[in-house]
C-alpha cells in the first residue's frame, strides 16, 4: 500500500477500497442491467459511502441508517443528496421496533450495503431477518466486516486460559458460521464469501487513537466479574492485537515517528435473493 508521508496527520482507517470492492460486486451481479430502486446503506457513518452508492449505482433513492445519532446528523449536514434520507436505527433491533418510515421499505430495497460496520452487531439472527424483510425480489445484500482474529494465537496456552476467563472473544468459525446459518434461515441461501487482508499503515500516534476502536469492540465480550483487580484490560488488549496483526516498520515518517503496518482481516459477503 502507498503511504503518503505529507498527509499522514490525516491518515485514518481507510475503508474506501473495501467499499469500492462491494460496489463492484453489486454491479457484477446485475447481469441484466436492472435499474436500482432503493439502496440501503447500513451503518452509513458519515454518509461517504451513501454518496458513493448514489454516484455509482444511480438508484431512485439512497437511504442511510446508523445507530449513532451524531453520525446521522453529520451525514445529513455533509452528505445529503437528492432522493436521500438518513435515519438513526440499530439494524439489529427486532423488526417490530424499527422506525415506521423504514418499515415502509419492506420488500422494496434492491440493494442492502454495509461497509466496515457489521462487526459491531452481535445479533446476526435479527439482523439477517431484517435484511430479508427489506429486500425486494431479485435484491442483493453485500456487506463486509472485520474480524480481529485470534488475539491469543501467539501467547502461551497458560496465559490464554487465564485471559479467556475474563474475555472470550468468539472464534472466526463461530462468527462466520452464525452469519451463514442466520442468512440461510431467512431464505437467503445464495451466499458467496470472500476473505482478504487489506493493509493499513499508520504513524504510531494515529494508531494509538485507532486502537481504541477494536479494544471497544473486544470489550463487548468482557466478563466484568472475572477481571482481576490489578489488570488494565485496555493495555493487555492493545498489546495482544498489535502482536497478532501488527508490525512496526523499518521506515519512519519524515517527522521521525515510527510507522505501524496493520493487516486487517476482512470477510465479504455477497448474498443474492
Ligand atoms: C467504521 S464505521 C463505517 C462507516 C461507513 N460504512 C464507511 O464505510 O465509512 C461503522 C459504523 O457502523 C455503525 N453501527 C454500529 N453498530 C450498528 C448497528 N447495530 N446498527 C446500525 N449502525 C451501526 C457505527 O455507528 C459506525 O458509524
Amino acid at each position: 500500500m502507498d503511504f503518503d508521508p505529507d498527509t499522514y496527520e490525516k491518515t485514518s482507517f481507510d475503508a474506501i477500497l473495501p467499499a469500492k470492492k462491494l460496489i463492484e460486486s453489486i454491479k457484477a451481479k446485475n447481469e441484466t442491467n436492472n435499474k436500482y430502486t432503493i439502496v440501503l446503506d447500513v451503518g452509513c457513518g458519515p454518509g461517504n459511502t451513501a454518496k458513493m452508492l448514489a454516484e455509482e449505482l444511480q438508484p431512485e433513492q439512497v437511504i442511510g441508517v446508523d445507530i449513532d445519532p451524531e453520525m446521522v446528523s453529520f451525514a445529513r449536514t455533509n452528505n445529503s443528496m437528492e432522493n436521500n434520507k438518513y435515519y438513526t436505527q440499530d439494524v439489529s433491533r427486532h423488526w417490530d421496533d424499527w422506525d415506521v418510515e423504514l418499515k415502509r421499505l419492506a420488500g422494496k430495497v434492491s440493494v442492502i450495503f454495509s461497509n466496515y460496520a457489521l462487526h459491531w452487531v452481535q445479533n446476526s439472527e435479527t439482523t439477517a431477518n431484517n435484511f430479508a424483510k427489506l429486500l425486494s425480489s431479485n435484491g442483493i445484500v453485500v456487506f463486509d466486516f472485520l474480524n480481529v482474529g485470534d488475539i491469543y494465537r501467539l501467547i502461551s496456552p497458560e496465559l490464554r486460559t487465564e485471559y479467556e476467563q475474563w474475555l472470550r472473544y468468539p472464534t472466526e468459525q463461530e462468527i462466520i458460521g452464525r452469519w451463514i446459518t442466520d442468512l440461510k434461515n431467512v431464505g437467503l441461501t445464495n451466499i458467496e464469501m470472500k476473505y482478504w487482508e487489506p493493509i493499513s499503515i499508520y504513524p504510531i500516534k494515529v494508531y494509538d487513537e485507532f486502537i481504541n476502536i477494536p479494544i471497544k469492540w473486544f470489550k463487548q465480550y468482557l466478563n466484568d466479574q472475572k477481571v482481576p483487580k490489578n489488570v488494565s484490560v485496555d493495555d493487555i488488549l492493545k498489546e495482544l492485537i498489535l502482536k497478532e496483526r501488527g508490525r512496526i516498520m523499518a521506515e519512519k515518517c519524515p517527522k521521525g515517528d515510527d510507522l505501524i503496518e496493520i493487516r486487517q482481516h476482512l470477510w465479504e459477503f455477497v448474498v443474492k435473493k
